[in-house]
């Protein structure tokens, strides 16, 4: 049954796209009988449509998908030296956005402000290489997950605190805003974490980074693949080896928009079935 929708889905869009000639315009003038994949904002000049009924979603902007998210988080989404966005998400994202007959339009923004423009219509999807919680589950739903992030702990390479248990002596750890990272260190210490007392919020990671660097924060708690990027990037830096969370990334919806989200779901996982996915993947992340 599933494989049959899958089939279905393919077909409307594969029909849907020839209808428009591949044009970001789904709903070109003079089209055949063949129904858009997606709906834009008007529901009217929607004739008759065949007997298939493609599952319909609105978008915030008509023919685009809005991607709210924080370009500060390699390999997975940053800015390109000419002002553009690149990464693991926003690649995927696009991928995504042709399969629906859309135009990606990243909106880049503080990481909690990527999160609060799904929730509130502002964005069609958050992708920032964001964890699942239980939390946010409750002010947002998410797609399948696509792939694992381990929060680590980057110290000096001469710092004392050379294992987890040695965290709980850091007069104080540095991670981004908002973050899980954030969200864990900060609790306390009865929960597992060090007390908001110990913990420093920056707006970005690098920001984080860049304070360890300078000895203003003993360690910083983040996801392991920017934090790869970070220690290439300055020397006297190491990643510790016990692993400090492991996590699930999915891309973020407001709270039942069914709809966009089965519709992103079967985008993903013909991506995920042809290699697509795997192949944007290993452009930014190369296996040890
Ligand atoms: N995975 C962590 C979380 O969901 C950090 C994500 C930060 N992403 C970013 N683009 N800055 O909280």
């Amino acid at each position: 049954m599933k494989k049959f929708l899958t089939c279905l889905l393919t077909l409307a869009m594969v029909l849907s796209l020839a209808a428009c000639g591949g044009s970001e315009t789904p709903s070109g003038s003079g089209s055949t009988t063949t129904p858009p994949a997606q709906s834009g904002n008007t529901s009217d000049g929607s004739s008759d449509t065949g007997d298939t009924a493609a599952p319909t979603f609105t978008t915030v902007e008509e023919g685009k998908l809005h991607m709210s998210t924080n370009a500060e988080f390699p390999p997975y989404e940053m800015t390109t030296d000419a002002g553009g966005f690149e990464g693991i998400d926003v690649e995927v994202a696009d991928a995504i956005a042709k399969k629906l007959g859309l135009e990606l339009v990243v909106d880049d923004m503080g990481f909690d402000a990527a999160l609060t423009a799904v929730q509130t219509g502002q964005s069609d999807i958050a992708m920032a290489g964001i964890t699942i919680t239980d939390e946010r589950l409750e002010v947002m739903d998410f797609s399948d997950s696509y792939a694992t992030g381990i929060q680590v702990v980057i110290v000096k390479e001469d710092s004392p605190i050379q294992s987890l248990d040695d965290l709980a002596n850091a007069e104080m750890i540095g991670c981004q805003k908002a973050t899980t990272g954030y969200i864990y260190c900060s609790d306390s210490v009865e929960n597992g974490g060090y007390g908001e007392d110990h913990v420093t919020a920056f707006d970005t990671g690098a920001l984080a980074v860049m304070a360890l660097v300078n000895d203003q924060v003993d360690a910083v708690v983040i996801d392991n693949e920017p934090a790869k990027n970070y220690v290439a990037a300055n020397e006297g830096l190491k990643i510790l080896d016990t692993e400090f969370a492991v996590e699930d990334y999915a891309i973020g919806f407001a709270k039942g928009n069914t709809a966009l989200l089965d519709a992103v779901n079967a985008a993903m996982g013909e991506l995920i079935a042809d290699g697509t996915f795997q192949a944007i993947v290993d452009s930014y992340i190369t296996a040890e």
